[in-house]
């Protein structure tokens, strides 16, 4: 009788064990959910389905997250800050503002929507084209470009390392690659340069008004960490 008593007290506590475990379990999984990056079928039920959108998405989601620096969920202007001016070294007051617009604090969904709103997300495969003959400067690519058909809807996937296009581009040296990137980046996140929209510069017309950086020197100018950074972030 003791001997069946003992082993039913087992019994309870063993299950009573069990059942903790497995609720603390369930908690944990309800946390990692928490934390897990929001996808597109929650912020933007009609694209959900979309593969371009999808695309575009995850690469908007990965700088979000390097951006992110506290990691609590949105870009708040202080993180801003930092990733103009150690990431990006770019003349941040004017990109401050246009990305900050109306909020102090940038969430995914924020970042999703303002970026929808850009006329740029609107542009045409020739205005994409045009962006890259007068902002990116990498002629050698020029045809290969064209024919990759991108319009303006998928220019976030090259702020992100994206082997399929960059392989597609054929681009070999690294910062043509990152230049790339870097300019892709900068149209995303602050939309197009103030003044009318580019318009690809004649062969015969003479350039010598623009101050032209070559990609070197301009990834030199402390982007090269980011761009790395951005090849490791992933959503
Ligand atoms: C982009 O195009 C859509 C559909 O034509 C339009 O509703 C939207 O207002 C446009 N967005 C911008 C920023 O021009």
């Amino acid at each position: 009788m003791e001997c069946v008593c003992v082993w039913l007290v087992c019994v309870f506590v063993l299950s009573v064990c069990v059942g903790a475990r497995s609720s603390l379990d369930g908690q944990r999984h309800l946390v990692t959910d928490g934390d897990a990056a929001p996808d597109l079928c929650e912020i933007d039920p009609p694209l959900c389905q979309d593969a371009a959108s999808r695309l575009s998405f995850a690469s908007l989601c990965s700088v979000h997250r390097l951006m992110d620096e506290d990691e609590d969920g949105s870009v708040d202007a202080s993180e801003t800050h930092e990733f103009l001016r150690d990431d990006l070294s770019l003349d941040s007051k004017d990109k401050h503002r246009k990305f900050h617009r109306a909020d102090a604090l940038i969430s995914l969904q924020d970042l999703w929507s303002s970026w929808k709103s850009s006329e740029v997300y609107n542009w045409t495969q020739q205005q994409v084209f045009d962006w890259f003959l007068v902002s990116v400067e990498l002629p050698q690519y020029s045809e290969s470009f064209r024919k990759l058909q991108l319009d303006g809807k998928a220019l976030p996937r090259l702020a992100v390392r994206s082997p399929p296009l960059t392989s597609s581009l054929k681009v070999s040296d690294r910062t043509h690659a990152q230049k790339l990137q870097l300019k892709a980046l900068d149209i995303v996140l602050f939309g197009p340069p103030p003044g009318p929209p580019p318009r690809p510069l004649s062969p015969s017309g003479s350039g010598g008004g623009l101050h032209l950086l070559p990609a070197e020197q301009e990834v030199k100018r402390g982007l090269g960490r980011v761009l790395s950074d951005l090849e490791a972030a992933e959503c």
